[in-house]
């Protein structure tokens, strides 16, 4: 088996504000394995026109994303930040990869129907295979390490089979027997799912219309501590350990809140906070969001206005990241029996 460098990919859409869940789940692991990995973050921006965007918004929703992503610490010294549409091998292999997989796997998809709702014939094409470009986007680049929410873990799955079905179909094309390596998925972080202010149940989303349901990267202090102050909660005392906050999805979430925060575990913030009431428990919540959270936002708000140099690293992304997909993509178009010159 060929070897493969440990080489981690992921991506988000440049659509609405990122949130507290964006950063606490997924950013704060995209940044931590930049020291330990070679990173490709990408701004999926062909993702996002799977479904209506306005052009002009499109266009600053990618530089405001991009300016999140480097605000939370993301390094383009160090990892190769970049939008998807700005790479064409990454809609090249899409459409072989859409010769790969099977209808019937695509018709499996959950996010699909939940996002094409009860009217599946007015649903664009591209939503359909979004799957399809996602599978590329990782196998473009031979990336082995995918670190991805929970929703993502069945589109994970798929690009996993996709790579697996191209190794056996065109095994006898294949000099060692693997050419994509099954990605891995990467499901970690203290506070991975994290909840909504209003509702412990629901997921922390940009799409819920109240905006007292998240924490925005671009949230000013009063804001914060105004949300975190009218953040929905049980009438009963905080638990003294982990186990007495089953059952109380409010209370657990908080909790998980402060304790990602601090890096500290739900039983070491309990043990002080245990016994005591919400109120004090909030006030020193939201000192900590807004120490936390304070100076991502200032940051994000400097290079928004700032769009030339944010375009500038997106520029030179694309670049380093071309130089990875594009001799993959031309050597998957080989093996496939196309003529490459
Ligand atoms: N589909 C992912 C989401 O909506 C974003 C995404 C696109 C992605 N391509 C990717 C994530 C490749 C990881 C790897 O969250």
């Amino acid at each position: 088996m060929p070897h493969f460098v440990p080489r981690v990919f992921s991506g988000m859409q440049p659509t609405g504000n990122l949130h507290l869940g964006n950063y606490l789940g997924a950013m704060l692991n995209w940044i931590a394995m930049q020291e330990t990995h070679e990173c490709i973050y990408c701004v999926v921006d062909m993702h996002a026109i799977t479904v209506w965007q306005e052009p002009a918004e499109l266009r600053k929703a990618i530089i405001d994303v991009t300016a999140a992503y480097l605000a939370c610490g993301l390094d383009p010294k160090k990892s190769i930040i970049f939008n998807q549409s700005q790479v064409a091998e990454h809609a090249e292999l899409a459409w072989i990869l859409s010769c790969v997989a099977r209808l019937g796997w695509l018709n499996r998809m959950t996010q699909f129907k939940e996002k094409a709702g009860k009217d599946k014939e007015a649903a664009s094409v591209g939503l359909y295979i979004y799957p399809n470009l996602m599978a590329a986007d990782i196998l473009a680049y031979h990336a082995t390490h995918v670190p991805v929410g929970e929703d993502q873990k069945q589109h994970l799955e798929l690009a996993r089979d996709i790579a697996i079905k191209f190794n056996n179909d065109y095994a006898s094309a294949i000099d060692d027997g693997i050419f994509f390596p099954p990605p891995e998925p990467f499901i970690t972080g203290p506070a991975t799912r994290v909840m909504s202010l209003r509702d412990g149940t629901k997921k922390m989303s940009k799409s819920d219309p109240s905006d007292l349901s998240r924490l925005n990267l671009t949230d000013d202090a009063d804001t914060i501590a105004r949300k975190i102050r009218k953040a929905k909660t049980d009438p009963e005392a905080l638990p003294s350990e982990a186990a007495g906050l089953k059952g109380r999805p409010e209370a657990e979430n908080l909790v998980g809140i402060f304790a990602a925060f601090k890096g500290d575990s739900v039983d070491k913030i309990l043990a002080q906070y245990g016994g005591g009431q919400f109120s004090s428990f909030k006030n020193d919540l939201a000192d900590l969001a807004v120490a936390k959270l304070g100076p991502i936002g200032d940051e994000t708000k400097r290079l928004r206005a700032d769009p030339a140099y944010v375009e500038s690293v997106l520029k030179d992304g694309s670049e380093r990241a071309r130089t990875i997909a594009a001799p993959i993509v031309r050597k998957a178009r080989e093996i496939v029996g196309f003529i490459v010159s």
